[in-house]
């Protein structure tokens, strides 16, 4: 099985899961920058900017070949716990008719907001311990 992880980011929170990501399934983290290449499971995630994800993460996911990426383990993470991002990158998914199999999503609150002087990408122990267990059931479940 082939897995990729691609992420976009503004201010750290989302590549800080990516990284868990990472670590679990031993393969790099990757920005949305890098295309991905043909993928049996691909690991996505971006963060929620003013109720909607940043389009360079919708881009990304417009731009996917169904042919070559097989499912997708969405993972998104905003301030408040309204999941606006993945539902938005879930329906362009499901346009495009690659299968979403798992999604994870995390409340951030103010971490990561420059405006509030606030550093992004500080995970706290159970939110790593979570993202890692979220990992390893979509890397079991293929
Ligand atoms: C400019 C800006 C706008 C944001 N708008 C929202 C929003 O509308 N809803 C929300 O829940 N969170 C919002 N957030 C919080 C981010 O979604 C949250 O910090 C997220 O973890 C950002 O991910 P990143 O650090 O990977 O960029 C906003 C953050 C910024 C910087």
């Amino acid at each position: 099985m082939t897995v990729a992880i691609r992420y976009q980011t503004r201010n750290g929170n989302t590549e800080a899961f990516a990284n868990q990501i990472a670590a679990v399934a031993n393969v790099p983290a990757e920005s949305v920058a890098t295309p991905v290449s043909a993928t049996d499971l691909l690991f996505f995630g971006g963060g929620t900017y003013f109720m909607r994800p940043d389009s360079a993460a919708s881009d990304f996911m417009e731009a996917l070949d169904p042919n070559k990426v097989k499912k997708i383990a969405l993972f998104t993470t905003s301030g408040g716990p309204e999941m606006v991002s993945d539902k938005a990158l879930t329906k362009i998914a499901e346009k495009k008719g690659i299968p979403i199999v798992g999604h994870f999503h995390q409340v951030m609150g103010g971490k990561g907001m420059k405006l509030l002087g606030s550093k992004g990408g500080k995970l706290k122990p159970e939110q790593i311990e979570l993202v890692k267990k979220f990992a390893q059931e979509m890397l079991a479940n293929q």
